[in-house]
């Protein structure tokens, strides 16, 4: 058993990780401060389950506050923070909140990870870090220097800030490049529960571009076997960040992605388009060697499959709201 501090525990990836990691056998202490991003209520419904169990405690606190985070560690604890302001489009007109938080709440928790001797964390990143100039697929030996949103931009300095604390306390670090997480749960401003909204609505839906764009769609089932997988390795791992990408099965187009849900909801689509907005990427692909290789970590939802369980899950939630 291991004590994990998740940090962004009430939201989508981190209310899944916080139930893999207590049915894995480890001990979790999770933190999230409910940023208003999005309605609150979700992040509780979210949590509901966890916090039955005797493994858990959930505190309520901001990941910037040094003090607070300094209180919840001690030396063998493994940080895995996944708080941050997520999202690119919405990076630019909040472009202080998220340095604020995905940054400075970065340095703080860092900092408060050093001070009580903690020695092994985990970093949500994103494959936003690759930009638009990296050749596909996406190979995290790449410099990642040219991100295209602020919130790429704070994510990539996430990752420098880590490495360069690595170098000099010998802090271990897995930053794991989620590319599109979906499933049960998914934030609601992200595109597939967007659509699967409209679609259901019998609304049109917009695609960005011609629908061409492809995106490397990852089940959230699949993310946190990477999270956990990630946080074993962090034992034996080099000082500094070691990039990991965690990519799904095989990279979809916006359009195959609407006719997937529009299939699994049983309605058949009405599709428009819109010119692509700025911060947004028009393919991405990871590799997923490294991750294999290092982690042992292999997708194992197919697309098709993640999107029925999405589906079921937005039904069922529908269906309670109403
Ligand atoms: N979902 C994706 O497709 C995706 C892709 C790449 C990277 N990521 C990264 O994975 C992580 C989790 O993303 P998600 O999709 O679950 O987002 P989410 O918004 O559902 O979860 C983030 C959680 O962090 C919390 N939080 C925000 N600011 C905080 C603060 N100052 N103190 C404490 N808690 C705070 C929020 O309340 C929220 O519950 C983020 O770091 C995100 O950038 C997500």
């Amino acid at each position: 058993m291991t004590r994990l501090l998740v940090t962004g525990a009430a939201g989508f990836i981190g209310s899944h990780l916080v139930e893999a990691a207590l049915a894995a056998g480890h001990e979790v202490v999770g933190v999230d401060n409910f940023d208003p991003a999005y309605d609150r209520a979700l992040k509780e419904r979210n949590l509901a389950a966890a916090v039955e169990h005797p493994r858990f405690r959930f505190h309520e606190a901001d990941v910037r506050d040094r003090a607070a985070m300094t209180a919840l560690l001690d030396a063998g604890t493994v940080v895995i923070h996944l708080a941050a302001r997520a999202g690119v489009r919405p990076s630019f007109e909040q472009l202080t909140d998220y340095i604020d938080i995905n940054v400075n709440g970065t340095a703080a928790v860092a900092r408060a990870a050093l001070d009580a001797g903690v020695s092994r964390m985990v970093f949500a990143s994103s494959s936003s870090v690759y930009g638009e100039s990296t050749p596909l697929p996406f190979r995290e030996d790449a410099p990642a220097i040219a991100p295209v949103s602020p919130y790429a931009a704070s994510k990539r300095a996430g990752e420098l800030l880590l490495d360069a604390l690595g170098a000099a306390t010998g802090l271990r670090v897995a930053a794991l490049r989620f590319f599109s997480v979906y499933g049960p749960r998914q934030r609601p401003d992200l595109a597939l529960h967007t659509f699967c909204r409209q679609l259901a609505q019998g609304e049109p839906v917009t695609l960005f571009g011609d629908g061409s764009a492809v995106r490397d769609y990852t089940c959230v089932a699949d993310v946190v076997r990477a999270v956990l997988a990630a946080a074993d390795w962090t034992a034996t791992a080099p000082a500094g960040v070691t990039a990991f990408n965690v990519c799904g099965a095989a990279p979809v187009s916006l359009r195959t992605l609407v006719t997937t849900l529009a299939g699994a909801l049983g309605v058949t689509p009405d599709i428009r388009f819109a010119p692509l907005p700025a911060g947004d990427v028009l393919a991405t692909a990871g590799d997923p060697a490294r991750a294999r290789t290092v982690l042992g970590h292999e997708p194992r939802t197919n697309f098709s499959e993640g999107v029925a369980a999405f589906v079921a899950w937005f039904e069922e939630a529908h269906a309670e709201q109403h």
